[in-house]
């Protein structure tokens, strides 16, 4: 890769040692990607010196008195260092995405007391170390919303697909490494979606069924994900109410089903204007229709597991939710209570539940029986109700995962049947 002053300086360690190791991790994956420059990024999101139980016994053996654990673990780990480096604050907006476990609620979660001073003493070291704390998978409801065009280098699939669709702005789908060294050098390969020539549509999608509402939305994405798997695809035709919402829940499911990174929808997104200004120089590999027959098919696809009425667990908040969802929700519970049967579980990060408790949302959740939580999700976490045997749930990605991750029935549906049936404690929504 060729360099600049400031990088070759970087690598031969005038910005200090912590520095010169995240530049040489950047420089060999740049070179595995075959990139040949890097571009500033000041603009980055993901989960630096994070670390369980497993990690921080892995590299016990490298403690010493007066250094900070989580500098060993930042070293090895997140700078695939091979000596002890004494990490500095941050030079850039870095920003940490969702962890594991709500530390409000960690023992309705069923953490241990260990689990949870982990997760708060990796969490102190990202904030002494200038990282912003939103512990969210959507960053760009928590305050950080990048400007079209710019370079960032984020983690998280729905994030990434929101970031490059919906905002304009350009990253990879990042790791924890790339992140955190990038976090220190301000640096991140030149491959990918940075670069103008690989941000043109692939396929084509014509929506012909009307796509309305959120749960609409999140059906078009999981048929298109399935369709053209990690290509980009170039929607148009009948779908309305483009707004924040629909593209995150579109998305999430279009990096769930396929690989998606980056879509257009023309007329919506900013990258396409129009159908040739979506494609460029290219020409769809392959043409999907999306009518009443694969709307039908992606809902059968969606509630393949799902048999047994009686639901126990319903799970909202994949990805976080916004305030106005959790709003819908209150309304939805209108004063009533959750089935003795069923748990309500929904998920937002820190800064949106802070706004929930202003406006008297959480503890309207709370008196229904429900609880809002924060930071993680089942899912990531990896945590449902004891006993859950049938969740219900309004996002396609989570309806994607929680049954393969925790052995259990899942029905996808609209808020509102997913609200009925914690209600009730029976699924009663319709097929479309
Ligand atoms: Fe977020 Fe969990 Fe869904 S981290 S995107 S709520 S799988």
């Amino acid at each position: 890769m060729m360099l600049n002053a400031d990088e070759q300086s970087m690598l031969e360690g005038k910005h200090g040692k912590a520095c010169q190791k995240a530049m040489e991790l950047l420089l060999r994956y740049g070179e595995a990607l075959g990139a040949e420059r890097f571009v500033d990024t000041t603009n980055i999101a993901g989960v630096p010196a994070s670390a369980n139980k497993f990690l921080k016994d892995y590299y016990s053996e490298y403690y010493t008195a007066g250094r900070d654990e989580y500098d060993v673990i930042f070293s090895f780990f997140d700078l695939d260092s091979d000596e002890l480096v004494e990490v500095p604050k941050i030079t850039t907006n870095g920003c940490h995405l969702q962890g594991g476990i709500d530390p409000e609620n960690w023992e309705i979660l069923g953490a241990t007391p260990e689990t949870l001073r982990l997760s708060q003493a990796s969490e102190a070291y990202a904030r002494e170390h200038g990282v912003k704390i939103l512990k969210t998978c959507t960053p760009y409801l928590a305050g950080n919303v990048p400007k079209h065009g710019e370079h960032c280098a984020w983690m998280e699939s729905s994030a990434v697909v929101y970031c490059n669709s919906v905002l304009g702005a350009r990253t990879n789908t990042e790791g924890r490494e790339s992140t955190s060294a990038a976090m220190l050098t301000g640096k991140i390969p030149d491959f990918g979606f940075h670069r103008d020539e690989n941000r043109f549509g692939t396929h084509l999608i014509k929506v012909e069924v009307e796509v309305s509402s959120i749960m609409d939305w999140g059906m078009l994405g999981y048929f298109t994900g399935e369709r053209v798997l990690e290509h980009i695809p170039v929607l148009t035709g009948n779908y309305h109410n483009a707004d924040l919402l629909r593209h995150k829940h579109f998305g999430a499911a279009a990096a769930s089903s396929g690989g998606v990174e980056m879509y257009h929808m023309v007329g919506v997104t900013p990258e396409a204007g129009t159908l040739e200004a979506a494609f460029g120089p290219r020409r769809p590999a392959e043409v999907f229709s999306y009518g009443a027959v694969e709307r039908r098919q992606t809902w059968d696809n969606l509630n393949a597991n799902a048999r047994t009425t009686e639901v126990d667990f319903v799970m909202l908040g994949c990805p976080h939710y916004s305030l106005e969802q959790i709003e819908e929700v209150v309304s939805l519970l209108d004063g009533k209570k959750v089935s003795e049967n069923c748990r309500l579980w929904i998920f937002t990060s820190r800064l949106v539940r802070t706004m929930a408790d202003q406006k008297g949302y959480t503890q309207a959740i709370r008196d229904a029986g429900g609880v809002l939580l924060t930071d993680t999700c089942s899912a990531i976490g990896q945590t449902i109700p004891k006993g859950t045997r049938v969740a219900a749930l309004d996002s396609a990605k989570q309806t994607h995962y929680l049954p393969a991750f925790m052995g259990i029935e899942a029905w996808f549906g609209s808020t509102r049947d997913c609200v009925n049936a914690a209600l009730s404690g029976r699924w009663n929504g319709a097929r479309p």
